[in-house]
């Protein structure tokens, strides 16, 4: 049965540190794309994530989340699906996860700021399976950097090639507009006060056509025409085969909140982003055009009812066709699911549609059957690799208020390290579990979890770590020599993998020093 999809695929993330303007550009992207049709539809849940108070009751009645976890749009035949990657302050490894459900990124990053803590993590994480990467350089309309010392920065702090497509005409009060190296095309703000783009462009000849001295002042049209001639010959010309293996980011500026960019940012996706790339998997890489069903949980969201403990599986398709009431086998299980009520983000409407192809995601409700990681398959035994878990950044021994609730604790625990949300170390010595984050947020979210689902009143002590990694050695004797040397400071995960804390980064290093033939992993996969 053919397996392809009626319209070609775009399955994104955005990237960005909180501020740089997501939240508003993805709005505007629907806006753009038809899938909302007023400004303020994604703002206000923006804001109201901001608040911890109302992200934490979001996070417990997760009907927002759920539905915002994938939002689709169709311009110009090409079917976009944009994946939210929670990234503010509760900064998860749910994050980190979704990326591994793209198929390309687009990375914001504000004009004044440059590049920011959290872009450069998740782009870590993009770099790990060489996810392509457009930037947007947003707030052009605001004070910002220079140009070049922008481009610079990209290029430096992420060892990328840059090649911008855009050049803007001045930033903040002596912003003029926005050229477009590719199209020699001048996008130009509205004459009345928004200074918005309203769809003002002039068609050039090139940077030295005249027509450009009767639209820009002398002062910008002398600076473009400087820098942007400059840039060109500095910078690397666009290569798709450098850009696709992530090696080479094409640069746009713009203005999410004035509508600068976001359409030449939509064509760059469709012209230039990856539909549905090939997936690692064990024996046998998938392709997106085989006509047997299969795809990987990315992201579990439990709670979605509290009273049956309802959960919601998202799975990204990477082959095949599928179709509703399809069942599946969950690899590695033998058990077998009937997915009779999937939620398919495809509708516009989010109506539930009745089929989805590769790059689509669809979510499989369940009552915690699925985990992180999962293959599923019409029965092909293959299983998806690459889904990493991280060293969590934060390690907290856990102390139950009632001593009688070990039993639900630990259920609770081993729940929550399924869906992926922390993890659960075992010290080699003591009874106290370790729990491990990689934000402070989802430590709030678990204790007030805790609570709410499953009874069971707890806190947090601080412990004696700050890190850990997972250890592993060539010769199995050298890995039990180093677990009998360093016993105080060793855990198993979940899965009795070893696992060394240490109490800084400096100790670490120099434990890692000392034993330069053991592996000290930041990232686990999950199978
Ligand atoms: P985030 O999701 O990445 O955290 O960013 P978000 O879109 O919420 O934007 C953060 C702030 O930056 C918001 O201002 C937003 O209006 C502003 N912003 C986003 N894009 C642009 C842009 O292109 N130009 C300018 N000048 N500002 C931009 P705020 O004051 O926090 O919120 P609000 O009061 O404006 O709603």
């Amino acid at each position: 049965m053919a397996s392809s999809a009626p319209f070609p695929r775009r399955t994104f993330a955005i990237i960005s540190h909180p501020d740089a303007g997501k939240t508003t550009l993805t709005e505007k992207l629907l806006l753009f794309g038809g899938a909302i049709h007023a400004a303020g539809e994604v703002r206000a849940r923006g804001q109201a994530r901001r608040a911890r108070s109302d992200w934490m009751k979001i996070e417990q009645q997760r009907g927002i989340s759920v539905t915002s976890s994938v939002m689709t749009f169709e311009r110009d035949g090409i079917t976009f699906n944009l994946l939210d990657t929670p990234g503010h302050e509760d900064f998860s490894e749910d994050t980190y996860r979704t990326l591994t459900a793209v198929d390309s990124a687009v990375m914001v990053i504000d004009a004044a700021r440059g590049i920011e803590a959290q872009t450069r993590k998740l782009f870590e994480v993009c770099r790990l399976r060489n996810v392509p990467i457009i930037t947007f350089v947003n707030k052009v309309d605001r004070e910002g950097r220079e140009v070049f010392a922008l481009l610079d920065e990209i290029a430096d702090a992420l060892a990328l090639d840059v090649c911008p497509m855009m050049w803007p005409v001045g930033m903040g009060g002596e912003f003029e507009g926005i050229y477009d190296l590719a199209r020699d095309k001048l996008y130009l703000p509205a004459d009345d006060a928004t200074g918005a783009y309203e769809g003002r462009q002039e068609t050039v000849s090139g940077l030295d056509d005249a027509k450009l001295e009767s639209i820009l002042t002398e002062r910008g049209l002398g600076k473009l025409r400087e820098e942007a001639e400059l840039g060109q010959a500095g910078y690397a010309a666009f290569d798709e085969t450098a850009y696709r293996a992530g090696d080479l980011t094409p640069v746009y500026f713009g203005s999410a909140l004035k509508d600068f960019g976001v359409e030449q940012l939509i064509d760059a996706l469709a012209d230039f982003a990856p539909s549905p790339r090939p997936q690692p998997a064990e024996p046998r890489e998938v392709n997106p055009d085989e006509s047997s069903v299969s795809g990987f949980i990315f992201k579990v969201q439990a709670n979605m009812n509290p009273q049956h403990r309802d959960r919601i599986a998202f799975m990204r398709l990477c082959a095949g066709r599928f179709r509703r009431g399809m069942k599946l086998a969950q690899i590695g299980t033998g058990k077998t699911i009937a997915v009779h009520s999937p939620l398919l983000f495809m509708a516009r409407d989010r109506e539930l549609a009745d089929e989805a192809f590769p790059g689509d995601i669809i979510g499989i409700p369940n009552h915690g059957t699925l985990r992180v990681g999962d293959t599923l398959t019409e029965g092909e035994e293959l299983r998806f690799t690459g889904l990493p878990n991280f060293a969590p950044e934060i390690l907290r021994r856990i102390r139950l208020a009632d001593p009688t609730k070990t039993k639900q604790l630990r259920n609770a625990l081993n729940d929550m390290a399924e869906e992926g949300i922390m993890q659960v170390f075992h010290p080699a010595i003591g009874s106290n579990w370790i729990v491990g984050v990689v934000g402070q947020l989802q430590l709030e979210v678990l204790i007030s979890r805790l609570q709410a689902e499953y009874k069971v009143d707890a806190g947090f002590e601080a412990s004696p770590w700050e890190t850990a990694r997972w250890v592993s050695a060539g010769e199995p004797k050298l890995l039990d020599g180093f677990i009998a040397d360093h016993r105080a400071a060793m855990a198993e995960d979940r899965d009795g993998a070893p696992v060394f804390m240490a109490k800084d980064n400096w100790e670490l290093s120099y434990v890692q020093q000392r034993n330069p033939e053991l592996r000290f992993a930041a990232t686990k996969d999950r199978r």
